[in-house]
Parts: structure tokens; sequence; C-alpha cells
């Protein structure tokens, strides 16, 4: 088992801690300090329970029954139903009962602290590296909206023109391998690539109104073909409770009742599963594509209060929060423009600038897999969790919830589960990032997959071995 490898995973996301608050030195209040402490003590309580974990769990010190997968009793294959609930925090499944999901999690493997998404935690980059197993840079998708700095085009959630989409996503992969894939919704998959053709009868194309139940139904529909004409790969995908978090943050009532019902969906398709004798034959992969932060009105950094140091004019501002990402014209050196926000920001006399740390993207910190693509803007801005960053004082009040942070916050963390012949019944790994997810599909469908920033020896430190 590569307990090393997810170790560092770990140890990657846990370490940029110090990274705002460092910046931040000359300004005081001990706050950081204890916060780092805090983190400190987390992490080594963290290291301490996965040690213990990984000795008492771990297959090598189990009988020999569990060490090898369960062979497949109905299927002629394996079948891969990879889920996502979008916002899905990890924590949220202990909010209420969730006896479906909890199924899935005492049967099947979960990451005990969360699945780690990738920088920035926004929808579709973290989509599709969970489906390429690439970071951002490289699969294309650095934001839900960014510009082709060469032709000036915008791409937008809703292009589906195969050159945004770089690499090559597990429905393609599966295609190229001739082998069937169905997509219920999953950014990327309506885009053409490869062998992969979106056909009308396997790839449903976005319909945010279609309900959940009718979604799940579909799917379980395509266990009712030939055995041979079963999808090896299929997507399923809930919107919930991410659209809930936005409105009222994650601690909200309305997020209790949206996880409860993320649960009877997935026990509708549990259910669905047995009745077809196949739940037991399916590897159901269960995640999330990020987490979620309460935000609230006296957490703001205002850009109009640089103004003394650097006038940043709003076109110079591709996206503002929680991912500040700013293009200043040709004629203005960005370096200089970073020196002079940082400037201002730690001068104590902007509101809040200690929570804000801006850099040339390719000074970010090197875990954050975030410079290498020229459609990522110059300057990136890295705010405090559940601070957000706007243009001006407008004097609106709200609250609500954010992602898009620093992947290192705990707050950004969803759920991996994996359920089905080749995941150990109630096994606990260490969290690892979603990169890992791709090698695991390929693996277990046994197809040949595409170079990816996925390391090779995940999928055999977490699957069974076929006897
Ligand atoms: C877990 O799997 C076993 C079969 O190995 C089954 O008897 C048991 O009911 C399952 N538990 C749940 C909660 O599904
Ligand atoms: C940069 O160019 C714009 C016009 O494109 C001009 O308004 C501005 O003054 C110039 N700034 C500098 C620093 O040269
Ligand atoms: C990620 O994968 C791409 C494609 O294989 C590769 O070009 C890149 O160097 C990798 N990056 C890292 C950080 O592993
Ligand atoms: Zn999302």
């Amino acid at each position: 088992m590569d307990v090393k490898k997810l170790e560092e995973a770990e140890e990657e996301a846990s370490n940029s801690k110090p990274l705002l608050n460092t910046s931040t030195s000359t300004s005081h209040s001990n706050k950081p300090t204890l916060l780092l402490n805090f983190i400190a003590c987390m992490s080594l309580i963290t290291a301490v329970t996965f040690a213990i974990l990984f000795f008492s769990l771990s297959p090598s010190s189990s009988s020999s029954s569990t060490t090898t997968a369960r062979p497949l009793k109905k299927l002629p294959h394996p079948v891969v139903l990879l889920i996502s609930s979008d916002g899905f925090r990890f924590g949220y499944q202990f909010k209420t009962p969730t006896p479906n999901i909890h199924r899935l999690i005492n049967n099947g493997t979960e990451a005990l602290t969360g699945l780690i998404p990738v920088f920035p935690t926004l929808t579709f980059p973290n989509h599709y590296s969970i489906v390429t197993g690439l970071y951002p840079p490289h699969h294309g998708i650095i934001n839900n909206f960014f510009f082709d700095p060469i032709t000036g085009e915008k791409f937008t959630m809703a292009s589906h023109e195969s050159k945004w989409w770089l690499g090559q996503p597990l429905w393609e992969t599966v295609a190229n391998n001739g082998k069937t894939a169905a997509t219920y919704f999953w950014p990327g998959s309506e885009v053409i690539k490869g062998l992969w053709t979106c056909p009308l009868r396997f790839c449903k194309h976005y319909d945010g109104s279609v309900p959940f139940e009718d979604r799940v139904d579909t799917v379980l529909e395509y266990f009712d073909l030939p055995l041979d004409e079963i999808p090896v790969f299929m997507t399923l995908y809930f919107e919930d409770p991410d659209h809930q978090g936005h409105q009222v943050g994650p601690d909200d009532d309305e997020i209790t009742q949206a996880v409860s019902r993320i649960d009877g969906v997935i026990g509708r398709l549990i259910n669905g599963l047995e009745k077809r004798g196949v739940f037991e034959d399916v590897t159901i992969i269960m995640v999330g594509d990020h987490g979620m932060v309460g935000t609230c009105d006296q957490k703001l950094v205002f850009l109009d209060d640089l103004a003394p140091w650097v006038d940043i004019t709003p076109n110079w501002v591709h996206s503002y929060t929680p991912l500040l990402a700013i293009w200043p014209p040709s004629n203005h050196s960005a370096a200089d423009v970073v020196v002079k926000i940082n400037e201002g920001l730690s001068s104590g006399r902007v509101e809040n600038g200690n929570k804000l740390r801006v850099f040339l993207k390719e000074d970010l910190p090197q875990r954050l897999h975030y410079a290498d693509s020229n459609r990522i803007p110059p300057i990136i801005g890295l705010v405090q969790e559940g601070y957000k960053v706007e243009q001006s004082r407008t004097g609106k009040k709200e609250c609500g919830g954010a992602h898009g942070y620093d992947n290192a916050f705990f707050s950004m963390r969803t759920i991996f589960i994996g359920h089905g012949p080749q995941f150990a019944r109630g096994r606990k790994i260490p969290s690892f990032q979603n990169v890992e997810i791709y090698n695991l599909i390929t693996s277990i469908l046994n197809v040949k997959g595409a170079p990816n920033n996925g390391s090779d020896s995940f999928p055999q430190s977490v699957l069974l071995p076929y006897a």
C-alpha cells in the first residue's frame, strides 16, 4: 500500500495555511498564530488517526477473504457509476441521518477526512479534473469563465467547442478503448472529442430542470439493456446542495433538507440496482466537486481602497472572488502592479487588507498548480477563508456561501465514497486529491488511460486486486 504518497498529498494540502498569514506578519492580530497552532495541532491529531487507521484497517492486517476483489455475479464486465453531488462539503453526511449514503460508506471505502479538490475550488475546473486526472492548466478549464488570450474569445459554462476542453475525459477514454460510456450530465460531457461523439442515446444535454429522480431512473434503465450493451462507465450529476449553499451558507436548515434529498435519490438508485440484482456488481463512486464556506458582508476587501497605490479598473479584473484574477493592459507591468497592491494591502490602511494577498501566477505556491496556462491571468489573488473581494462599497447586505478558495482550506473539502467489488468494506483511507480518480477508474475498467497528474500507484493502494 502506498501510504507514503497518500500522506504526502495530505501534507501538501495542509502545508498551505501559513501562506496568507506570513504575508501579514507586520499587521498583527495574533489570530493567525492561534489559527496556525490550531491547524498544526489538528494535523498532528489527523496524522495520528491515520496511522492508527492504517494499522487497524489496512487489508494486510485483516483476514484473506477481504483482501481480494469480490467476483461479479451478474454483469459480464465491471461497470463504474460516477456520481457528483455539487458542493457536498465534507461533513454534510453527518448533518442529518443519511442512511443510504451510509450504506455506501459502511460497506465501502471512504476518504476519512474528505476528498481534496483542485485549485481553484470551482465547479467546472474540479469536475473536469475528476474525469481527466489533470490539474486545470493542463485540462484548460481554469475557471468557470475565462478568455482565450490569443483570440479574445470567451469561455462560458455553455461552451461546448472542443478547443477549450483539453486532456482526455473518461468517456472519451472508454470510447477510445472500444467500450460504451453514458453521461447523465457532467461538465464537458457534451463536447465531441476523439471517439466520443456524445451519442443521443447515451449523452444527456444539460438541463437543470430534470428532476433528480428522473436522472436516476434513466441510469437504472441502462441496466435493463442486454448485458453486453450496458455502458461500462456512467456519470450522474446533481446540482444540490451547492445551489442552496450559495444562498444560505453551509450551516442552514435548507442544506440539511438538500442533503436529505440527495440521500433519498441515492436510496432510489440503490433500490433500483438491488431490484435488478446488480447492486453488488456495480462500482459506485460518489464524490463532490468542492465544499462551501459561509460569507457575510463584514468580510469584504474592496479594490477601490487600493487607489492610493494602484488604480485597478473593473476591466482589468477577470474574476473577483474567491478567485481574484487580474489582467492589466500590456502597457502596465504585472510585477509592478503586484508590488503596489501588496503594499496597499499590508499598509494597515485598507479594510481587511491582511486577508488578501496577490501573486504573479508563477510565484503562487507550487502546490496550487495554477500557472502553466496562458489562459490564467498574470495576477492571482488568494483571499482568506470566508472573505470576498469586491470593486467598491455598495452597501448591500447579504450573507450566503462561497467556494473557489485555496484548496488547503478544510471547508473546501468534499466527499469520496467507493462501493463495489474492488472496494474493501468499511475501509477508511486518507484524504487525496481528486486528480487521482482518473487512474482509479481506468484501473477498475481495465482500459488504457491517457497521461495525467494522478500517481500510477494510487489505484493499487486503494483497490482490492482480483484473486
Ligand atoms: C453490507 O454487505 C453485506 C454483504 O456482504 C450485507 O449482508 C449487508 O446487509 C450490507 N450492509 C448494508 C448496510 O448494506
Ligand atoms: C496605458 O494605455 C492606456 C490606453 O490604452 C492609457 O490610458 C494609459 O494612460 C496608459 N498607461 C500607462 C501607464 O502608460
Ligand atoms: C500533469 O500532466 C500533464 C500531462 O501529462 C503534464 O504535462 C504535466 O507536466 C503534469 N504536471 C504535474 C505537476 O505533474
Ligand atoms: Zn460546484
